[in-house]
């Protein structure tokens, strides 16, 4: 399919699974060969970070543990007016390499809030992984350390990601056509 039509946009084909799929594979094999002897935590950040993880993981030789996380928002005091949470970390990751898994990196701001929560439970390091960035909205300086595809400020959905909750189980990744 070279467009989808997910509610009432319209989004063109932007990268093929096979482009996907091979990126994926480098960026295993890359973490195969950097973190090999590590105790290593894979810490995936849902929703959208499923099917990327999914595809990496099973590329990835060492031995290691799996866990998923959400971060939940509510309204707080903070300077910034909400505060983060994290749900889900069943893991102990003290004294491991943990590596966050994320289906995007925008401005940064899920990551920062993500690298502070888990900075709390003393990791040994923190290692970052993301299919996607875009360096245009990036705020902060935290090293990515596997990153899949550097793309420009636009809207895109599929293989993981959404647009108003639609189009995470498209095996492509679209971009939205009134951004090009
Ligand atoms: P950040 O906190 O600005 O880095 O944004 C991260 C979150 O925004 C991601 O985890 C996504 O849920 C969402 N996001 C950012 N850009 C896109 C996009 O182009 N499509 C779908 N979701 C996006
Ligand atoms: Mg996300």
């Amino acid at each position: 399919m070279n467009t989808v039509q997910i509610l009432d946009k319209k989004f063109k084909l932007s990268i093929p699974s096979a482009d996907i799929n091979l990126k994926t594979r480098e960026m295993a094999d890359l973490i195969n060969a950097n973190l090999k002897g590590k105790d290593i935590v894979f810490v995936v950040v849902l929703n959208g970070a499923f099917m990327f993880a999914g595809d990496l993981l099973r590329y990835v030789h060492l031995p290691n543990h799996i866990t998923f996380i959400k971060l939940a928002s509510y309204a707080g005091t903070s300077t910034s007016g909400t505060v983060k949470q994290l749900i889900g970390l069943n893991e102990d990751i003290e004294n491991k390499t943990v590596v966050i898994v994320e289906d995007i990196i925008d401005t940064g701001h899920t990551l920062d809030a993500i690298f502070g929560l888990l900075q709390g439970f003393s990791p040994a390091e923190i290692k970052i992984a993301t299919l996607l960035h875009k360096p245009g909205c990036y705020r902060f300086n935290y090293k990515i350390d596997y990153l899949g595809f550097s793309i420009p400020n636009n809207f895109v959905v599929g293989y993981g990601l959404d647009y108003n909750c639609y189009g995470r189980n498209l095996n492509d990744i679209y971009v939205l056509e009134e951004n090009l």
